[in-house]
């Protein structure tokens, strides 16, 4: 039987329309007004918006850190049901293979983690940690594989590669139209200022920040978009977090270079004094970049408002702060990196985002869903509600308060660094390819999250 979703207001990038709403099986099948019930099941979903579902493309639900290979407190199964059940339909998670292990190894090791055990579709994002000829000859079996796009690191000594290694990447992915995101940071200069500050027994959070500040960001962003603009590939800059960075995009896109920014929720709404929280309370915001200055903050949103910030996505890596946190209780360099947020992205944006007027609904959707989807070549299968798309939708009621809070949240990690802070808005359900997964901020459905095989086609990036 079919499902009619009546009385909703359907919102994409391009704009709203009070329409209703027919599912047949996994797909949209019809989309008018006043469509007639025939022998649907319908659902008044009146007062209410109908949003695509949100696709986070940032997500690390099954990292081990390299320090001591410290698992991340979520994996597939807690991460990816957190994220439906806020709404969040697909997760790109980073597939990180450890150093001498194919492309093609991790790949199979990914698809064992998530295979059965995601409540929300996934793809992944390939990381290349090392470059040879081996590996380089796998980019083109990855993209038929359905791998469509790559990462790589400039900071992190078990993760980077070199300025070398990067352009060459950069010329395969190339060949294929995929697409490559980077963390960017100098790890030099991060090394020295670590070694700097544990050599004068700073080892408290507050000095994470300080061995990352917004310079070590700015000049590896600069440099990547020169090394890009050398190769010819629009890539992506994942997590960007600072006004000095969003400047080199400005300057990089003024001439005429094509490139995706992605910021994160953590760097939008928190800010770097909680470093300096009471006890040891700044490593729950460990993470790099590290969070930055309010002015940092002012300048990212007006980023995410004139279109220089392309998506937002979480980074979503969740360490708990009893037992994993804590082993940089002496040394702040110990403290393993990264945030949950998989679970709050939706709640956060709108809040901030949509209630204060800073952003459209039409812009969150473009900005957690639909320029995603495109980017990302899971469009117009994801990220727009429109006959024969996938049925992901998020019935978005605009009226619910909420607070955000440890002791409540769905995602499996001891703390949330946004926690006490205030919600409007919130998914009433969410539809997964047509079945209802969750309802009222939980989720109500089995496993039912499936690999989406993505293929390039070329029309469909559309940088700014
Ligand atoms: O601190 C962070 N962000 N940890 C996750 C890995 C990364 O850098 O994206
Ligand atoms: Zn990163
Ligand atoms: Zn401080
Ligand atoms: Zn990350």
């Amino acid at each position: 039987m079919s499902i009619l979703l009546k009385g909703g207001i359907v919102v994409s990038a391009e704009g709203r329309r009070k329409v209703d709403v027919r599912i047949d099986g996994e797909i949209i099948s019809e989309i008018g007004t006043n469509l007639a019930i025939d022998n649907s099941e319908v659902e008044d979903v009146s007062g209410c918006y109908l949003l695509p579902g949100f696709i986070d493309a940032h997500t690390h639900l099954e990292l081990n850190n390299g320090k001591g290979s410290i698992g991340t407190a979520d994996n597939f199964t807690t991460g990816s049901r957190a994220a439906v059940a806020k709404g969040t339909t697909a997760v790109i998670d980073m597939a990180t293979p450890s150093k001498g292990t194919s492309l093609k190894q991790c790949l199979t090791d990914w698809n064992r983690l998530a295979e059965g055990n995601s409540f929300c579709d996934y793809t992944y994002h390939m990381s290349i940690i090392e470059w040879n000829k081996a590996i380089s000859s796998e980019i083109k079996e990855m993209i038929d594989e359905g791998i469509t796009s790559f990462k790589m690191y400039m900071a992190y000594d078990n993760l980077r590669t070199t300025d070398a290694e990067i352009f060459e990447a950069m010329t395969e992915i190339k060949k294929y139209n995929g697409m490559l995101g980077i963390h960017c940071e100098n790890g030099d200069m991060v090394n020295e200022m670590i070694a700097k500050f544990v050599r004068e027994g700073k080892l408290t959070p507050h000095y994470h920040p300080l061995t990352r500040p917004d310079s070590v960001e700015a000049e590896a962003v600069e440099r990547y978009l020169m090394i890009a603009d050398l190769a010819g590939l629009p890539v992506n800059i994942v997590h960007l977090s600072t006004a000095r960075s969003l400047a080199a995009v400005r300057r990089a896109r003024a001439r005429g270079q094509k490139l995706f920014v992605e910021t994160c929720p953590q760097y939008l709404v928190l800010d770097d004094h909680l470093y300096d929280g009471p006890d040891f309370e700044g490593a729950k915001y460990v993470c790099s970049p590290p969070l930055r200055s309010k002015k940092d903050q002012e300048v990212l949103w007006e980023g995410v408002m004139d279109g220089s910030i392309d998506t937002i996505s979480t980074d979503h890596c969740s360490f708990n702060f009893e037992g994993q946190k804590t082993l940089g209780k002496d040394d702040f360099s110990k403290i393993p990196n990264g945030m949950p947020g998989v679970e709050t992205r939706p709640e956060l944006i709108y809040t901030y985002g949509v209630t204060t007027g800073k952003i459209t609904l039409e812009r969150m959707v473009e900005l957690l869903s639909e320029g995603i989807a495109k980017q990302f070549h899971l469009f117009p299968q994801k990220g727009i509600i429109q006959k024969g798309s996938h049925a992901d939708i998020v019935i978005w009621n605009p009226d619910t308060k909420g607070v955000i809070s440890a002791k409540t949240q769905i995602q499996t990690v001891d703390y949330t660094p946004f926690d006490g802070m205030e919600t409007k808005g919130s998914a009433q359900a969410v539809y997964l390819r047509g079945k209802k997964v969750a309802e009222n901020g939980q989720c109500i459905a089995e496993m039912e999250g499936k690999f989406i095989h993505r293929k390039i086609v070329k029309e469909s990036i559309n940088p700014c």
